[in-house]
């Protein structure tokens, strides 16, 4: 299992003490980057290199977990993929591991969360925010408490998912916990669903909208306050909702009453967010609808209604949409960042396709092989930064060049680095190597 990585211990005796066994000179200016998981050629990460001395060739890192197909001009899955684990390239971490990029580690960086793909656990760069799921009132660590307040609030930090329900009540001054703080109500910003019910029996002063909750897309209802799992109850400061995720409310009732200044409720359709035929909006004595006629969706948005004032708080939309956001038109042949339409969504052009003029198309598709136009270099049919500069391929390294068309075209078999006018030899390459390990008394 284990693929010894020979220049650890051989580069050992002569590194500073600062490079932990990896360094291409004596000083601590000669440190291996810290990803080598053996010696190196210089500085870099992409310097390092393992040598299997015995089969008389040397490979940059590991086996890496993608490589480069020729045929398909795309990084494909490596079945051969091996992970540094310490000094070692193994295939499989160690019990308790998790894969992050090439390496076995203990834990995911705080950025990442750990999913099981084919049986690998690996970390994967979380979109936003990491999933994190919290008791919501009644439930566990929170199992005794009546209501969100000064004592409790911190635990809802980077919420994202609420396991249970999320109760204001007045706050109980009586035992001397004081009235929250409407700033620290932004800890329900991350909250994208709660599985039990949402019920507001008091709010700050002066804050005239739920905008805090603008990322709550689901209201589970798994568990239900007579039969209710959205409530919102005597509240004169309570403008508009602006639940501008809100997608599904999965069981139970929707019960709003006597909001002297409540007003777009009656332009949701309600009957869209329910997932069965007998949940109903029971929806009264809230400010009179006729006083509201000033307070009307944008026309931007759809017949389904709207949450509050502005595009962004559409139900859905009349035209298209630019994330949470409608609009007019996607931007096809005009603005700074250039468009394609899946449907009634407006998509960014990849990056590394090249802004058009006003009037053309900049991409017909996502992905840098629908650009019309490279900005930078084109590979097969992939606009790129850089042509393939050394990436690990099935059997070998894949050096590219580019023409002056600014097509990646690939270099003479003899040859190892993509300099149009001076490829490196292979063999001399691998001489440096030996003529390192040489000075490092490696070979005798
Ligand atoms: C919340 O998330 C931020 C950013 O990811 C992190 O720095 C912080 O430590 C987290 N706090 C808690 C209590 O989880
Ligand atoms: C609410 O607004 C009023 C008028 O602007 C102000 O007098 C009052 O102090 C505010 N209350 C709070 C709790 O901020
Ligand atoms: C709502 O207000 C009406 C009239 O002001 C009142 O009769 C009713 O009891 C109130 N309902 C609740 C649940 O407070
Ligand atoms: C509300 O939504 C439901 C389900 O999506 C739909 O059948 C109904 O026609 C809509 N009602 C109105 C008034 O648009
Ligand atoms: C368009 O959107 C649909 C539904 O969201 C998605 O399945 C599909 O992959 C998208 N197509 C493109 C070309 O982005
Ligand atoms: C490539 O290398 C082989 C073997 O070393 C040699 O015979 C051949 O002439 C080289 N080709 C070029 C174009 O240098």
């Amino acid at each position: 299992i284990f693929t010894f990585v020979f220049a650890v211990t051989v580069t050992k005796t002569v590194c500073a003490e600062q490079c932990d066994g990896r360094c291409f000179g004596p000083y601590v200016s000669n440190c291996c980057h810290r990803e080598c998981a053996g010696g190196c050629t210089g500085p870099k990460d992409t310097d390092c290199f393992v040598c299997q001395l015995f089969l008389g060739a040397c490979v940059t890192q590991c086996p890496q977990p993608f490589v480069y197909n020729p045929t398909t001009f795309q990084l494909e899955h490596n079945p051969n993929a091996k992970y540094t684990y310490g000094a070692f390239c193994v295939k499989k971490c160690p019990h308790n591991f998790v894969v992050d990029h090439s390496s076995c580690v203990r834990a995911c960086p705080s950025n990442k969360m750990e999913v099981e793909e084919n049986h690998i656990k690996m970390c994967i760069p979380c979109t936003d925010i990491c999933p994190k799921m919290c008791d919501g009132i009644g439930t566990g660590s929170l199992q005794t408490a009546q209501t969100v307040d000064s004592s409790n609030i911190e635990m809802f930090v980077n919420c994202t998912k609420i396991n249970g329900n999320l109760i204001f009540l007045i706050t109980d001054m009586y035992h001397g916990i004081g009235a929250l703080d409407p700033e620290r109500l932004n800890v329900f910003r991350n909250v994208r669903e709660i599985t039990g019910y949402l019920n507001i029996q008091s709010w700050p002063e002066n804050m005239t909208d739920l905008g805090v909750f603008s990322n709550l897309v689901t209201i589970g209802g798994r568990t239900l306050y007579s039969g209710i799992s959205l409530l919102i109850l005597k509240q004169r400061w309570i403008f508009s909702l602006k639940f501008q995720s809100l997608r599904e409310i999965s069981a139970g009732n929707v019960y709003m009453t006597n909001n002297s200044q409540l007003c777009f409720y009656n332009t949701v359709n309600w009957t869209s967010l329910f997932r069965t035929s007998t949940q109903r909006a029971l929806i009264k004595n809230n400010r009179d609808p006729r006083e509201c006629s000033e307070m009307v969706c944008d026309p931007l948005c759809s017949v389904a209604g709207c949450w509050g004032p502005g595009p962004d708080q559409c139900l859905s939309c009349k035209y298209f949409s630019r994330g949470r956001t409608c609009v007019k038109a996607c931007n096809l042949y005009d603005g700074d960042v250039r468009e394609f339409a899946n449907g009634s969504v407006c998509v960014e052009c990849d990056s590394q396709c090249e802004k058009a003029e006003d009037k053309t198309l900049t991409c017909h598709g996502p992905g840098p092989d629908h650009c019309l136009k490279c900005l930078h270099l084109k590979d097969g049919p992939n606009c790129v930064e850089k042509c393939p500069d050394g990436l690990q391929g099935e059997n070998s390294f894949i050096f590219k060049y580019a023409e002056t068309n600014n097509e990646c075209h690939p270099c003479h078999p003899n040859c190892t680095q993509g300099y149009v006018s001076a490829c490196v030899f292979k063999h001399l390459l691998l001489l440096l190597m030996l003529k390192n390990l040489v000075l490092f008394n490696i070979l005798p």
